[in-house]
C-alpha cells in the first residue's frame, strides 16, 4: 500500500476539487481503481456513464468517508450495522433501502429505491473522499464489460483522457472488486462474491449467507443467469478480456496463453504456491498481460472454489461467458 507524498496530497486536493466541480477522477481503492463523480450531480453521473459506455440500468456504488456518512443516506438495518462494524472501512459494499429525497441522484441508483454503499479503507481513497467532502459514485475504471484495472498501467487511454485527474498509488491490494451484500433483511444475500468471503461473514454473524440467483455459489457453481433483477449490473458477460477465455484448463492448446494456479508449466502465474489471496491480487494483472499478447484464447487453470477462490471463479465465469 502506498501512502501519499506531498505532491500526491496536492493531486488529491485537486482531484477532490474536480469532483466538486462535476469532473471525473480516477483513483485507487484497496480492490480496483475506480472512476469517480459527485453522487448528487446528475450531469457528472451522466458523464461517467457515457465515459465508460455503461448501460444506465446498471447502478453505481456510492463511496463515503465514514459509516455515519454512508448510513445517513439509507434506512439502516441491524444486519447492516453489524456488517459495517465488522468490515468497514474495507472491501464490502452494502445494499440498503434509500431514504426518500436522497441526495444521491436517481441516475446513480439507476432509478432503484435501493443503494449500494461502500466505505473504502485505502488511505489515498479516504483522503480523496475527505477532500471531495461528499459521497462519490465510482465504478471500476474500465470501459464497460472489460477487465477492471488494478494498476494505472491497465487504464484505457481514452477513458483517462476524459478525467480531470488520475491518481497513481501502485497496485491494488485485494485486486478484485468488493463483496456486495444485500442487507435489507435479516439474512445477508451475496450479490457479488469478493475479497470478504462468505465464511468470514458467517463466522462473524453466526448466520448463513444466501446467494442471489445471479451469482454462482459453492453448491451451484455454474448458475450464472443472464441477468438478475436484484443486481442489474450482474450481466453474464463481464470483466472480459479481448481474447476468449477457457476455464479449468489443465494444459495449453495451440495459440493459447496459459495462466497457471500453482502450475509449473504455465506462461503466467496467479500464484506459484496456491495462495488464493495472492491469486486474486494478480488476477486482472495476468489477464491484462495475457490479452496484450493477442492470443487465440486465454486458458486458466482450475481455481479451488473456496475462500476468495469463489470470487475469482465468479470473475472468470463472466469473462468466459458468451459475449453480446
Ligand atoms: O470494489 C468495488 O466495488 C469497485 C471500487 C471502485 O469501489 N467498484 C465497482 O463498481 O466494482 P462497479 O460499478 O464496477 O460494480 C458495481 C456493482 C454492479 O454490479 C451493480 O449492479 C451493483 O454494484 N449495484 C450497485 N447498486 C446496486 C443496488 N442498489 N442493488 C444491487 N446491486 C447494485
Ligand atoms: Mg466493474
Amino acid at each position: 500500500m502506498i501512502f501519499a507524498s506531498s505532491n500526491q496530497h496536492k493531486k488529491i486536493e485537486r482531484a477532490g476539487h474536480a469532483i466538486r466541480q462535476g469532473e471525473l477522477v480516477i483513483f485507487p481503492t484497496e480492490t480496483v481503481y475506480g472512476i469517480g463523480a459527485a453522487a448528487h450531480n446528475p450531469a457528472a453521473v451522466a458523464k461517467l456513464y457515457a465515459a465508460k459506455n455503461r448501460p444506465q440500468f446498471n447502478p453505481l456504488i456510492v463511496h463515503c468517508a465514514s459509516k455515519d456518512a454512508a448510513f445517513s443516506l439509507v434506512k439502516t438495518t441491524k444486519l447492516a450495522q453489524q456488517l459495517a462494524d465488522a468490515f468497514w472501512p474495507g472491501p464490502m459494499s452494502i445494499v440498503l433501502t434509500s431514504i426518500k429525497n436522497s441526495p444521491i441522484c436517481s441516475l446513480a441508483r439507476a432509478g432503484l429505491d435501493s443503494v449500494a454503499l461502500r466505505v473504502p479503507a485505502n488511505p489515498i481513497c479516504q483522503e480523496l473522499l475527505q477532500c471531495a467532502g461528499m459521497p462519490v459514485v465510482a465504478p471500476s475504471a474500465n470501459p464497460s464489460g472489460r477487465l477492471s484495472p488494478t494498476d494505472v498501467a491497465h487504464l484505457d487511454s481514452a477513458l483517462m483522457a476524459k478525467c480531470a485527474e488520475v491518481i497513481d498509488a501502485g497496485k491494488c491490494e485485494a485486486g478484485i472488486e468488493s463483496t456486495i451484500i444485500d442487507a435489507r433483511n435479516k439474512i445477508p444475500v451475496i450479490l457479488r462474491p469478493g475479497p470478504i468471503t462468505h465464511s468470514q461473514i458467517e463466522d462473524y454473524l453466526g448466520t448463513k449467507c444466501v446467494y442471489a440467483s445471479s451469482v454462482s455459489s459453492p453448491t451451484s457453481p455454474t448458475s450464472i443467469a443472464p441477468m438478475a433483477p436484484i443486481a442489474p449490473g450482474q450481466l453474464a458477460s463481464h470483466y472480459a478480456p479481448i481474447a476468449p477465455l477457457r476455464m479449468n484448463a489443465t494444459r495449453k492448446q495451440e495459440g493459447e496463453i496459459f495462466i497457471g494456479f500453482n502450475t509449473p508449466h504455465a506462461d503466467f502465474h496467479l500464484t506459484k504456491t496456491g495462495n488464493l489471496e495472492e491469486a486474486a491480487a494478480h488476477l486482472f494483472d495476468m489477464l491484462h498481460l495475457a490479452d496484450k499478447q493477442n492470443p487465440l484464447a486465454i486458458a486458466v487453470a482450475p481455481i479451488p472454489n473456496i475462500g476468495v477462490g469463489e470470487a475469482i471463479n465468479e470473475r472468470l465465469e463472466r469473462a468466459a461467458a458468451p459475449r453480446n
